[in-house]
């Protein structure tokens, strides 16, 4: 039985990721700093071939002994959310660095790694659609809110010379905007952010004008990517966009949203600078090409927006 470690795995992507690598028939090693009580993800999983380590990656020695004994690492811990981002961006960026220097320490050619990267790598790139060969720009280092941006960045470029000078197999993917059951609903996260307001029947909150535009990727397509490149040896040392092609406005969202959950409901406009902390830039369109992956893997998302606001739904209703 291969033994997987999944860094994170408490997470959002990871409480989707760790039923599906244990349904394959792996034992799973998750370390992850949340406890495991009624409130973590994981915890309706019972099962025995689920190792949980209650710990942060930035404990380098026992992530070390977790490293050495796996046949495959999914790094997925990270600090996430705009607001928690600026309020704490050396521990954002020291989580990415702990994890990422340990794996260049002791990782071997023969495990495969797989790194979550980000959108948010692409930084202020206005060339749409964000294909992965892209040169990228950056907001000035003085404004917290790049901390995130700039360690994934630093992360990439650590596993990508891992994989060139000592031949470890590392695969990253760049999310967009992972939607669906399970998504902490504090980061700030439109969608579940627009169907919580709209459950309650208060107006839904737009920042800006609401012209910016996202395009979502519900989570089980997410997952299927992952082991998508994870299952095919063409996809070692490459970095992939993960996401959706379907680019909607915010405001689009948000009147879609109202018609489907109770069409009376208001749109409050708030400006950014009320909104949110000082260090915030908003980036205005942020749409991936995933020709790449489709043409690796031939993966393609399932769900398209209507599916996903459905799924959303049903979960935040618990039914
Ligand atoms: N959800 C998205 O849309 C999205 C988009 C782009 C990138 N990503 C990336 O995908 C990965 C998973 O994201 P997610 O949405 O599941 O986020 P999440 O916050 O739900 O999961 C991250 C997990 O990492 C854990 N963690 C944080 N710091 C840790 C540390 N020092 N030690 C151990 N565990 C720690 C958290 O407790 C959490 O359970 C992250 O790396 C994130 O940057 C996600």
């Amino acid at each position: 039985m291969a033994k997987y470690l999944v860094t994170g795995g408490a997470g959002f992507i990871g409480s989707h990721l760790v039923p599906r690598l244990l349904g394959d028939g792996h034992k799973v090693v998750v370390i992850d700093k949340v406890p495991w009580n009624e409130a973590n993800n994981l915890f309706g999983l019972s099962s025995p071939s689920l190792e949980y380590v209650e710990n942060s990656v930035s404990n380098t020695d026992l992530l070390k002994s977790l490293v050495e004994n796996a046949d495959q690492i999914y790094l997925l811990a990270a600090t996430l959310g705009v607001r928690r981002v600026i309020e704490n961006p050396i521990g954002t960026v020291i989580t990415q660095f702990d994890q990422v220097r340990e794996i260049c320490a002791v990782a071997k050619s023969s495990q495969k790694v797989f790194y979550a990267s980000t959108s948010e790598v692409y930084g202020k790139t206005t060339v749409l659609p964000l294909t992965e060969d892209l040169p990228l720009v950056f907001g000035e280092p003085a404004k917290a809110r790049w901390a995130y941006a700039c360690s994934k960045l630093m992360a990439e470029y650590m596993l990508l010379s891992l994989f060139r000078d000592k031949k470890v197999p590392v695969l990253i993917g760049r999310f967009f905007n992972v939607v669906g059951p399970r998504q902490n609903q504090s980061y700030g996260a439109v969608i579940p952010n627009f169907l919580s307001q709209a459950l309650k029947g208060i107006p839904l909150t737009i920042y800006g004008d609401g012209t910016q535009t996202r395009s979502f990727c519900h989570v089980t397509d997410a997952v299927d990517a992952i082991l998508a490149i994870m299952g095919n040896d063409k996809c070692i040392g490459h970095v992939f966009n993960i996401g959706t092609e379907d680019e909607i406005s915010i405001l689009a969202l948000a009147r879609k949203i109202k018609k489907l959950v109770n069409p009376s409901l208001g749109l409050r406009f708030v400006p950014y600078e009320d909104a949110m902390p000082k260090g915030f830039e908003e980036i205005l369109h942020r749409v991936p090409s995933v020709n790449k992956i489709r043409q690796y893997t031939g993966w393609s998302n399932k769900l398209d927006l209507d599916e996903i606001l459905s799924v959303c739904l049903k979960a935040l209703k618990g039914v």
